[in-house]
C-alpha cells in the first residue's frame, strides 16, 4: 500500500502559511490531500514519499511534450542566463510572434501575457473597444479563467440553473461582482438557435461570443458539425466578434489548433498552456483590423512580466519541437483512442455505464446513464463521486488523472504507459464493483 504521510505533513504545515495549504483552488480538491511533487520527467511525475506516477494531468494540460524536456530547459538556460526581463523588446520574442502568425489562422498580429486568465480579459476588453458594445455571450459549463466577469455558470447545480434554453447567469464564487451579470447571456453550448434567438432580441448589444472550441472544462465534448461555422455565421450576420478560447486546444489538438483543425476562423483566439511546457506564457491573437486598436493603444493592455525571456524561450523550444516531430500530433492521438478502447473495455467488463469522448489528445471518462454528451446539463447526470473513488484507485496504483474526468496525453506517453493506465482502470473498476456488491450485501442480509 502506497504511503502519502510525508505529503500528509507537509500540506498539514502549509495550511499555517498558504490559504488552504495551496496556490490555487482547483488544487484544494483530490483525495487523500493535495500531494506535494518532487520531480517530473517524461511522462512521469514523483511524490514527496518517493511515489510514481504515470502522469495524465500533465499539469492540467501544459505538458504537450512531457514533463522536463531537455530542448525546453537547455534553451531556457541559455535565453535566462543572458537575461530574464527588460521591459522593453527582445530578438526572441520577435522571432516567436512571427512563427504564431504563420501557425495560427487567426493570428495577423498577437499581444503576450502570462496566463489564460488575462488573454481571456485582453479579448474581451478588444472586443468591445472594437464593436463599441458591453455584452458577451459565454456558454454554461466553460471556464475561461477565474476573473470576475467570466466565472460565471461554470458548475452551476441543476437548481440554480434554471431552464436549459435559457440559463440563469449563475456567479461561481462569494466575493464577486454582481455587476457582471448586466454584461453576460449564458447559452447552453452546442445549440444554434439559442444563440440565433440571442442576437435576435439584443444582437446591437453584443460584442462578441466567447467559446471553447472543445468544451473542455466539463466533459470533453466535440461541437456538433457545423456548430462553429454556424457560430462564425450569426456573429458575421450581427457585426459581432466570435473568439475561441484555446487556452486548452491550442498546441494540442494541432500546430494552427482548434480553428485549423476544424478549418473555422474565428476573429479572435487566446492561447497558453500547452505553448510553453510549464511556463507561465499565453497570448490574444486576431485579426489585423480588431488587433489595430490594441496596435494604436486605443484598447489598453499591459503586463510587467509579458514576454519575459524564460517564458519565450520556453514556447519557441515546445514550438521547435512540435514542428519537427512529423508525426507526434498522429500518435498522441493514436495514444488517446487506444486509451479510449481500453476504458470503454474496461468499464464494460465491470458493469459500468460509462461515456468515454474526446478527440483523443485529450479524452474524459464521465460515469453515466446518458449515450452521449452534448452540453453541460448531460455532464450533470455524470457521478461525480464514482469517478473521485476511481481517481483514488488509479492514485494509489500509480496513474494520476485530473479528479474531474479529463485525461492528458502527451508525446512521451508510450503504449505501455497507456496499456499499464487500462489495466489498472480495469482493476480499480472491479475493486469498486466488488466493494458496491458487498456493500449491497451487507445491507441486504
Ligand atoms: C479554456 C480555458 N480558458 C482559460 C483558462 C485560464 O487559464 P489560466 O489558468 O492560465 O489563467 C483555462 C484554464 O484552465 C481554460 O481551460
Amino acid at each position: 500500500m502506497r504511503s502519502y504521510e510525508r505529503s500528509r505533513q507537509l500540506y498539514e504545515r502549509a495550511c499555517k502559511s498558504m490559504a488552504g495549504g495551496v496556490s490555487s483552488h482547483f488544487r484544494m480538491a483530490g483525495a487523500p490531500h493535495p500531494l506535494f511533487f518532487s520531480r517530473a520527467e517524461g511522462s512521469r511525475i514523483y511524490d514527496v514519499d518517493g511515489n510514481e506516477y504515470v502522469d495524465f494531468t500533465l499539469s492540467q494540460g501544459p505538458m504537450l511534450i512531457g514533463h522536463s524536456h531537455p530542448h525546453v530547459l537547455k534553451r531556457v538556460q541559455e535565453e535566462t542566463a543572458r537575461g530574464q526581463l527588460y521591459a522593453g523588446q527582445h530578438e526572441s520574442e520577435l522571432h516567436l510572434a512571427e512563427k504564431l502568425q504563420e501557425l495560427i489562422p487567426c493570428a495577423e498580429l498577437i499581444r503576450f501575457s502570462n496566463s489564460g486568465s488575462e488573454s481571456v480579459q485582453a479579448a474581451l476588453r478588444l472586443a468591445r473597444g472594437f464593436t463599441g458594445r458591453q455584452k458577451y455571450i459565454k456558454f454554461e459549463g466553460q471556464y475561461h479563467g477565474w476573473f470576475d466577469n467570466v466565472l460565471i455558470s461554470q458548475h452551476p447545480s441543476l437548481e440554480s440553473a434554471g431552464a436549459e434554453e435559457s440559463p440563469n447567469s449563475v456567479l461561481e464564487t462569494q466575493g464577486q461582482s454582481r455587476e457582471v451579470l448586466d454584461e453576460i447571456i449564458v447559452l447552453p453550448w452546442n445549440d444554434l438557435d439559442a444563440v440565433e434567438e440571442a442576437f435576435a432580441k439584443a444582437g446591437d448589444t453584443i460584442a462578441c461570443v466567447l467559446t471553447e472550441p472543445i468544451m473542455c472544462n466539463n466533459g470533453c465534448i466535440e461541437p456538433l458539425p457545423g456548430y462553429l461555422q454556424g457560430l462564425r455565421e450569426i456573429c458575421d450576420k450581427y457585426g459581432a466578434l466570435l473568439v475561441f478560447d484555446e487556452i486548452i486546444t491550442g498546441f494540442r489538438l494541432g500546430l494552427g489548433g482548434a480553428q485549423k483543425y476544424y478549418g473555422v476562423i474565428p476573429d479572435l483566439g487566446t492561447f497558453g498552456k500547452a505553448l510553453a511546457s510549464g511556463f507561465p506564457i499565453s497570448f490574444l491573437a486576431g485579426k489585423r483590423h480588431i488587433m489595430e486598436k490594441m496596435a494604436d493603444g486605443t484598447v489598453m493592455h499591459a503586463g510587467t512580466y509579458n514576454s519575459n525571456n524564460p517564458s519565450i524561450a520556453a514556447a519557441a523550444a515546445t514550438v521547435e519541437v512540435l514542428e519537427s516531430d512529423g508525426d507526434l500530433y498522429d500518435r498522441i492521438r493514436s495514444l488517446g483512442l487506444r486509451l479510449q478502447d481500453g476504458l470503454r473495455a474496461a468499464a464494460a467488463e465491470a458493469g459500468y455505464r460509462a461515456v468515454i469522448s474526446g478527440p483523443g489528445q485529450m479524452t474524459h471518462l464521465a460515469f453515466t446513464a446518458s449515450p452521449k454528451l452534448v452540453n453541460y446539463r448531460d455532464c450533470l447526470e455524470n457521478d461525480g463521486g464514482k469517478y473521485a473513488e476511481f481517481a483514488k484507485g488509479m492514485l494509489d496504483r500509480g496513474v494520476r488523472v485530473i479528479g474531474r474526468g479529463i485525461w492528458y496525453i502527451s508525446a512521451s506517453h508510450t503504449e505501455q504507459d497507456i496499456d499499464h493506465a487500462i489495466d489498472r482502470a480495469g482493476e480499480v473498476l472491479l475493486a469498486m464493483r466488488s466493494k458496491k456488491a458487498s456493500a449491497v450485501e451487507s445491507i441486504t442480509v
